[in-house]
């Protein structure tokens, strides 16, 4: 059992105004006008059909009449949990004979504006004349998140003596507001993930009394949709906890929770966000369409390409295979289904390398290695049509890199096998060939790499065999013989051994005819760089050829 403790929020419509989370809000009792001391005032409602403005009097063209604007939010509550929003205005008004009050106007998307006149007391208003005057107003209801449009006019209504501007009502992320503003009010969650039962148990605490809760586990897309498993918490239950059953621990799987009330807020929370390597799961491949494809379990930014795993695990990219995915399936057409072939996936920093054909189910090529009449014959076998491109390849000792000398291409039938016209080339060492499908868009390259078949030790050039070889070649030829056949026998024995076990693991076949011919075949599928070898080392049998292989078989 893994204990996830959370946060409360982690859905990024809560993400913003993180300053503000810890803010109380200033607390009234009740809402009020207030107007500078002496100026006495009063609300009352707006005309139903107010008058046209009127030009401006003569004396209001000075100066602005409203200045230092300023727009807070403050909080009246009847109980802990039944808090309500107010819009707090306050200005400067530069009072003239002719203005006799104010007009607040709000509006809000979708809503008619709504007016509120302050009037100013006739007696009052012109003895201060003249003078700046304080107003202030927090009579004004306004909801979470709610963005309102302000318009402060005189009353009279004087024609473009106005001020306008927009103010954001703090979110529900607002600390302040999630305790005690009840539409804000989501509980908190936190729970227990159960991976062998595959179960969420999930804790629910601070959630809006008397009232039911709901649960939901959800798939975060454009939308959460519902995975469908969901559990009701009746505000009677006195332990607030769920259990809910999900399927795969993807990183836009989500708890959802919200009060039973209309337009409730929900709190979602996602408890395996980070495990993106979840999403390289489910690539399929069309093996007669020879297409390899892949659908994002969620939204990822991420980027797919294929490559050719090496020997030392890194995989190559293939040119021109890399694609960018957020939601939508990949797909590459035209692959090799080459157990080597890869599918890359990049997100971020991070990269995640999955091999679909690895298990060679779906291998086209098998290359058999034959050695006779101190020739090395090499047979290729396609399991489908299909048309292969055979370089040959030399290593020197001046570059490492193996430079091809001949290419040919071959167009297989299925089941078919055809022997390679190279192989006269194939015994002189240091030989590779370098086998692709070209019949696709994106195959892996498959290298097999010979040594010397046909020589005795003492002709060995010692520069190309390395330390084995000269050792050998100062050895006295009497010595030398009476070693090789003391190692031929013990190895003979060892060699039969390594053989059957050989026989038995999955890398390849080999199928002995010895009753009949000292010649072995062993077939091997061609992801694995040491068919030569063990072609080699069977063919021990091989009266004329053996002691080479068989040393070989030591050397490695
Ligand atoms: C208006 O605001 C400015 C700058 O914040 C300040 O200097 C000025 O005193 C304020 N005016 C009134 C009447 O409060
Ligand atoms: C959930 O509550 C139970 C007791 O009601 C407690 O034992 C468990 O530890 C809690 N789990 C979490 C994740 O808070
Ligand atoms: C994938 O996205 C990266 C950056 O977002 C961009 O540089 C690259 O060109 C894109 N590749 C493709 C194949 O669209
Ligand atoms: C393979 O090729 C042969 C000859 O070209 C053709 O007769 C056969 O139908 C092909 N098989 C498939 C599976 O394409
Ligand atoms: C191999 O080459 C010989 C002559 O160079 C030719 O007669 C023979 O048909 C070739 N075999 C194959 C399988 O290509």
């Amino acid at each position: 059992m893994i204990l996830f403790i959370t946060l409360m929020m982690t859905s990024h419509c809560f993400l913003n105004g993180a300053s503000a989370e810890n803010m109380g809000l200033e607390r009234i009792k009740k809402c009020s006008t207030k107007c500078s001391q002496g100026l006495g005032c009063k609300t009352k409602p707006d005309q139903l059909f107010p008058p046209p403005c009127q030009n401006p009097a003569a004396d209001l063209n000075a100066s602005p009449v409203f200045h230092n604007v300023s727009l807070s939010t403050v909080m009246s509550c009847e109980g802990r949990q039944k808090c309500s929003l107010h819009l707090r205005i306050k200005t400067v008004l530069q009072l003239t004979e002719s203005i006799h009050g104010m007009t607040i106007c709000t509006e809000t998307a979708g809503m008619f504006t709504h007016c509120r006149i302050l009037s100013f007391q006739k007696a009052s208003r012109e003895s201060m004349s003249g003078q700046k005057v304080e107003v202030e107003d927090d009579c004004t209801d306004i909801a979470p998140n709610q963005q309102v449009q302000i318009i402060l006019k005189t009353f009279p209504d004087y024609c473009d003596i106005t001020w306008t501007g927009t103010y954001d009502a703090p979110k529900c992320n607002n600390e302040d507001l999630r305790r005690h503003v009840s539409q804000c009010i989501t509980g908190r969650l936190s729970y227990d993930v159960n991976p062998e039962k595959k179960e969420l148990s999930v804790n629910v605490t601070d959630m809006l009394e008397n009232h039911d809760y709901h649960l939901r586990l959800c798939h975060k897309h454009f939308i959460c949709a519902g995975t469908g498993a969901n559990a009701l918490i009746k505000k009677e239950e006195l332990v607030k906890r769920a259990t809910l059953p999900y399927s795969r621990p993807l990183p836009c799987l989500c708890i959802e929770g919200w009060s039973a009330m209309i337009d409730a807020h929900r709190v979602r929370v996602c408890p395996f966000k980070d495990r993106l390597e979840e999403l390289w799961l489910g690539i399929n491949f069309d093996p007669l369409e020879e297409v390899l494809s892949w659908e994002p379990a969620c939204p990822v930014a991420a980027a797919v390409a294929l490559c050719q795993k090496r020997e030392d695990g890194i995989c190559e990219d293939l040119p021109l295979s890399s694609q960018n995915v957020s939601r939508e399936k990949v797909t590459f057409t035209k692959v090799d289904p080459h157990p080597q072939l890869c599918m890359k996936f990049t997100a971020g920093s991070q990269s995640w390398i999955r091999c679909p054909f690895v298990d060679g189910r779906f291998q086209a090529l098998e290359v058999a290695v034959k050695i006779q009449q101190g020739h090395r014959e090499v047979k290729m076998l396609s399991q489908i049509n299909a048309t292969f491109s055979v370089g040959l390849c030399v290593k020197s000792a001046t570059s490492p890199m193996c430079q091809t000398t001949e290419t040919h291409y071959l167009r297989l039938e299925k089941h078919k096998s055809v022997g390679l016209n190279l192989t006269g080339e194939l015994c002189k060492g240091n030989a590779c060939l370098r086998i692709k499908r070209v019949d696709v868009k994106y195959a892996a390259t498959d290298m097999h790499c010979f040594d010397k078949c046909d020589q005795s030790f003492l002709m060995l050039p010692a520069t190309k065999q390395g330390t084995w070889a000269l050792t050998w070649v100062i050895v006295p030829i009497g010595i030398c013989l009476s070693a090789i056949i003391t190692v031929a026998l013990v190895l003979h024995v060892m060699l039969t051994v390594y053989q059957r076990r050989k026989e038995r693991g999955n890398g390849g076949y080999c199928t002995s005819e010895k009753q009949t011919d000292s010649a072995l075949n062993c077939v091997v599928p061609t992801i694995q760089t040491h068919p030569a070898h063990l072609g080699g080392v069977i063919s021990a049998h091989s009266p004329q050829h053996g002691h080479t292989e068989k040393a070989n078989l030591l050397s490695h």
